[in-house]
């Protein structure tokens, strides 16, 4: 059997380790009293989610939430990376709020600490209240206030008892992929939908940010997710298509936050499209970060194409592949926290998702999962050699979940979850984990 031979014992005494899930993937959405969300719309229509599948029911962790904390605990891990639901707090996203949601979200950050586990919150993982949906979602510069009053609404609860929070999931996914790819909900392929969402995403982050110092709040940061961008052959046009995507995926969110700019190369694509006056917003973006954290994934490899602005397509290379068609990429992961390092300085930064899918069942070790996590580890752990001050790192998922458009179908989790019995059975992966982080 496989074993992860980068655990604790080989980082700083200080290192975290943690898992991650997020509300929608796992809480089982029609329970409770959460309202609607765009990704029920969005999974509603036929052909956008595989076999329409949507969060109703997901791993029922509304119920199950105490035995999944027990895994987190026993697994030895540190930090649980978990989301709250802004449409279970406020089911029509502004206005009434639902004292179930709100109650649940206290007990669960108080079953972390009773089992010694530090709670790192996101407010937002993509669950977006259909009615604010319904009066333009990310593309109304409006919902930077309604996301700041569900902000306070919910850290007057909770903040005074969570380890660290970040405000937006991965900016990128909400924004681009969800606006312009058209992949996640609401589904939309439009540039000029695209560059409002990828401005008020920024413009929410930064009033939360505002709103959770007033609160007291510390330990704040952002979670943005990076792909490594190759170009697909030496050609310079390729070589260019390849910079545009790096600078739409990795440099334009990180860029407003930590230096209150967007590249120059995006702005060529993006301008025309901004909403009047973006550029007096930069300092409401640019919040001070306690931290940032890292989602990585996977690289691509991006060709130009006679299409329009951004010019360019996606290719898989011929390294090996996850059951995601992602290539295994861990010098990916070394390439980008040096790449942030470039931007933070001495910030502390945290791998804050990293993990794969795997056709697993039950009674079949995933070694394969096993090898991607050890070889992401050493590639963090190079890194920090090098001087980067990497603090965490943590596994995306727990348990598999609902993998958004992908539906059930493909497994991110440490815990095999039989979708039918809800029976949650720890993978080799997890015993391999639960080995190499064992204090002893
Ligand atoms: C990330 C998301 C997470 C999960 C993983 C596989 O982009 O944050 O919810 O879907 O990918």
């Amino acid at each position: 059997m496989t074993d992860i031979t980068h655990g604790r014992a080989h980082f700083p005494q200080d290192f975290l380790f943690g898992v991650a899930t997020s509300a929608y993937q796992i809480e089982g959405h029609a329970q409770g009293g959460a309202g609607r969300t765009h990704w029920d719309d969005f999974a509603a229509t036929p052909g956008n989610v595989i076999r329409a599948e949507d969060g109703a029911r997901a791993c029922a962790h509304l119920e199950h939430w105490q035995a999944d904390l027990d895994l987190i605990r026993d697994g030895g891990f540190d930090i649980y990376r978990f989301s709250a639901s802004w449409a279970r707090v406020m089911p029509e996203g502004r206005g009434a709020v639902n004292d179930a949601g709100l109650d649940f979200y206290d007990r669960l950050v108080d079953g972390m600490l009773e089992r010694g586990l530090k709670p790192a919150l996101t407010l937002y993982h993509w669950e977006l209240p259909s009615p604010l949906a319904d009066l333009g979602g990310w593309r109304n510069r409006d919902i930077a206030g309604w996301f700041a009053d569900y902000t306070e609404i919910l850290c007057r609860r909770i903040g005074d008892r969570v380890w660290s929070t970040a405000p937006i999931n991965e900016p990128w996914c909400v924004a681009w992929l969800s606006h312009f790819l058209g992949h996640h909900a609401p589904g939309l392929r439009d540039i000029r939908a695209a560059a409002r969402a990828m401005h008020h995403v920024g413009l929410a982050h930064g009033r939360a940010m505002q709103v959770m110092r007033a609160l007291g709040m510390g330990n704040l940061g952002a979670v943005c997710n990076f792909e490594y961008a190759l170009p697909f052959s030496d050609s310079p046009d390729d070589h260019a298509a390849a910079q545009r995507y790096d600078g739409i995926y990795n440099r334009w969110f990180l860029g407003a936050m930590v230096k209150g700019d967007y590249p120059a190369d995006v702005l060529e694509g993006l301008a025309p499209h901004m909403p009047t006056g973006w550029q007096d917003d930069m300092a409401t973006i640019r919040q001070p970060l306690d931290w940032l954290g890292l989602n990585y994934y996977t690289c691509k490899r991006i060709a130009h194409a006679d299409q329009p602005w951004p010019h360019l397509s996606e290719h898989v290379g011929d390294l090996p592949l996850t059951q995601m068609g992602w290539e295994i990429c861990p010098e990916g992961l070394h390439h980008f926290l040096h790449f942030v390092q470039s931007y933070t300085g001495d910030l502390p930064l945290y791998v804050t998702e990293n993990g794969m899918a795997n056709p697993d069942s039950p009674d079949q070790p995933d070694e394969a999962r096993i090898a991607y996590l050890n070889d992401h580890l050493a590639a963090a752990h190079r890194a920090i050699a090098e001087g980067v001050p990497l603090k965490g790192y943590i596994v995306w998922s727990l348990m598999d979940n609902y993998e958004w458009a992908l539906g059930y179908e493909k497994r991110f989790g440490l815990v095999h979850v039989d979708f039918d019995s809800l029976k949650r059975s720890p993978k080799a992966s997890y015993h391999a984990l639960r080995a190499a982080l064992a204090r002893n």
